[in-house]
């Protein structure tokens, strides 16, 4: 594909930014091969909804199930790999005087590829990397896999490990959103990128930046319900354009 168009209002709006905010969703890691949530799931799991599992309700009522179903995600993540958009914003981290990054994904992927190595990465729905006790709340990052089917469990309480990840109809982590809705505010550039804008409160955080005069740049080859309102529209793949908009930034 030839090189895009990159507005050069945009441009020239990065090079003199000092603060930038991006939120991720499901898209960017969608060239890594992560399913996004829109898309239907694959193989043995696909006569399940995300929505089914991904829930307190199934974990009580089926916790196997619902852990089996985390542990072949987690499976499928380990086999991906960062992809050039996820590079590229470990570039935007490296070079901006100013750079948080939101991302609703649980992958780990941009842990993988770097980022958060200077300012915070907030991780606004949790990570399927870290495991949690699911009465006591303590994280635990390795544990010892049952072969009953169920969930381990923690080794202090005896209950059940759950993903550390939210779940429908659970609150959000309190820090990170507080975190994710004070960088929103605050910033001269939000970046939406690969994300249907759709669930909330993440799908404010573009709002709130619009209300404080940021730029709001939506990267997504679909339109979404912020579209409309963003100040630009990159209609592209995460891992096609935001190596050229690093490109363009800091090599013109
Ligand atoms: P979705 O699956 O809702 O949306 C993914 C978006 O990425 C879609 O708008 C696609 O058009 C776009 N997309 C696909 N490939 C892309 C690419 N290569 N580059 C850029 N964009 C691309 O995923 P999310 O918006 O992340 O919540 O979903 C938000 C939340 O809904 C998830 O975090 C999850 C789910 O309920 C929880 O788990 C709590």
């Amino acid at each position: 594909m030839d090189q895009p168009p990159l507005p050069l209002e945009l441009i020239q709006k990065f090079k003199t930014a000092s603060s930038v905010v991006a939120l991720t969703g499901a898209g960017i890691s969608a060239e890594s091969g992560v399913p996004t949530f829109r898309d239907a799931q694959t193989g043995l799991w696909s006569r399940y909804q995300a929505e089914e599992l991904a829930t307190p309700q199934a974990f009580r009522q089926n916790p196997g199930l619902v852990w089996e179903w985390y542990s072949w995600r987690r499976e499928r993540i380990s086999q991906a790999e960062p992809n050039p958009a996820h590079f590229a914003l470990v570039e935007m981290e490296k070079r901006l005087p100013d750079f948080i990054l939101i991302t609703q994904n649980v992958d780990g992927l941009h842990q993988r590829a770097g980022s958060g190595f200077r300012f915070p990465l907030i991780e606004l729905h949790g990570n399927i990397q870290r495991s949690r006790c699911s009465v006591e709340d303590k994280i635990f990052h390795h544990w010892q896999q049952q072969d009953d089917g169920l969930p381990p469990r923690c080794p202090d309480c005896g209950e059940f490990l759950r993903p550390d990840v939210v779940w429908f109809g659970e609150m959000l982590p309190r820090q990170a959103l507080d975190s994710a809705q004070f960088a929103a505010a605050h910033c001269e550039i939000f970046l939406s990128i690969g994300t249907s804008a759709l669930v909330e409160p993440a799908a404010s955080l573009p709002f709130i930046a619009l209300r404080q005069k940021a730029v709001v740049v939506e990267i997504n080859p679909e339109h979404t319900p912020l579209t409309s309102s963003a100040n630009f529209h990159l209609p592209y793949a995460s891992g096609f354009i935001l190596p050229y908009l690093v490109r363009f930034i800091w090599e013109t």
